[in-house]
């Protein structure tokens, strides 16, 4: 039975103002001169860019500690770019969206909890022979490569993030999946100790995500382990989350401990939660608005200005064919 309430990103438009309030916060710093100065400095600097504005301390990344570490940064494939600037790494890494921790944005210090190793990923469902990996065993199959990717959250911001990762068609071809696996539905961890969000009984944890196998196998579709050069951070969904960067950010699910093969479509934790607003296929597009705001354009974080929104986020060429045979479906919401 879905539960009845709405997500935050259900707010009109007009009121969806977080990023707003923060934007304002830098465009004061940037008056006092100050925040391109902290935000040059990284991570040593940051604790004061985020003292000025009012936040908690920005954590330090714990790169020493993690395993992978000496994976990064992996080469850079170049096929995949942005004609937009990078996303300034301290955003990407304070402004977040992951409701385990929380129905804001501000999770980041919360999402230091996390405890990313021991970490074990399970494949199973239709698949040759169900496996359960640790994280860097997966990690040492894969070969990591760096990819420029947009993001568009359905709230109308975006960001364009270099992410460290691996084709999800590698994943894919490790399960050996049976002739009649249609679907992956991912799931994210469950550990409502530590993640105060997952505490809130009214939302149907665990987060859970699904994408068809052609999706999957789509040469665009990622499975990232890293951003900005070094192993990715709690926060952004550490140590592996999905980057689907023609979808709505919010297919792209984070910190991830299964991929079950099925020839059921999933249905999704948004689904569950409002399905009218929220669907399986959640594709960009700049003419379908959301039940609540227009997706016509999008604010890239850390930017004053809106741009407008591109189909499938400017990734038509290589995707539109995935749902040239679905029309009458809903594809973009
Ligand atoms: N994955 C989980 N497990 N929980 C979440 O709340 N939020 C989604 C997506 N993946 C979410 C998640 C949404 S709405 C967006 S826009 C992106 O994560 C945000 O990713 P970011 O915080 O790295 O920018």
């Amino acid at each position: 039975m879905p539960v009845h309430f709405k997500p935050r990103w259900a707010l009109p438009e007009r009121t969806a103002t977080p990023e707003g309030v923060f934007r304002n916060r830098r465009a004061f710093l940037k008056t006092a001169g100050i925040a391109a100065g902290a935000i040059a400095a990284g991570p040593a600097h940051a604790n004061i860019f985020d003292r000025l504005l009012g936040g908690d301390n920005v954590p330090t990344p714990d790169v020493e500690n993690d395993p992978s570490a000496g994976l990064y940064p992996a080469p850079r494939n170049e096929a995949y770019q942005v004609m937009r600037p990078i996303s300034d790494e301290n955003l990407v890494t304070t402004y977040n969206n992951f409701y385990e921790f929380g129905s804001h944005k501000r999770i980041f210090k919360a999402a230091q909890k996390l405890q990313i190793r021991p970490w074990t990923v399970t494949i199973d469902g239709m698949v040759e022979k169900e496996q359960t990996l640790d994280i860097d065993t997966l990690l040492r199959k894969m070969s990591l490569e760096e990819r420029v990717y947009r993001h568009r959250c359905v709230e109308a911001w975006s960001m364009v993030v270099p992410w460290t990762g691996f084709p999800m068609a590698d994943l894919v071809a490790l399960a050996k999946p049976l002739s009649g696996a249609k679907y992956i539905r991912t799931e994210t961890f469950m550990e409502p100790d530590i993640a105060s969000g997952q505490r809130q009984s009214w939302y149907p944890w665990p987060y859970v995500e699904g994408l068809t196998m052609e999706e999957a196998t789509n040469p665009l579709a990622f499975l990232v382990t890293g951003a900005y050069g070094a192993p990715i951070e709690e926060q952004n969904g550490a140590p592996l989350r999905m980057a689907l960067p023609w979808k709505y950010g919010f297919k792209s699910a984070k910190s991830l401990v299964r991929f079950t093969f099925t020839d059921e479509r999933p249905s999704s934790f948004w689904m569950d939660i409002a399905g009218a607003e929220y669907g399986f296929w959640a594709n960009v597009n700049p003419e379908v608005a959301h039940a609540r705001w227009s997706q016509a354009t999008e604010q890239p974080l850390g930017s004053d200005e809106r741009i407008p929104t591109l189909l499938y986020n400017g990734y038509a060429d290589e995707v539109a064919g995935l749902y040239a045979d679905k029309e009458g479906e809903r594809l973009y919401y």
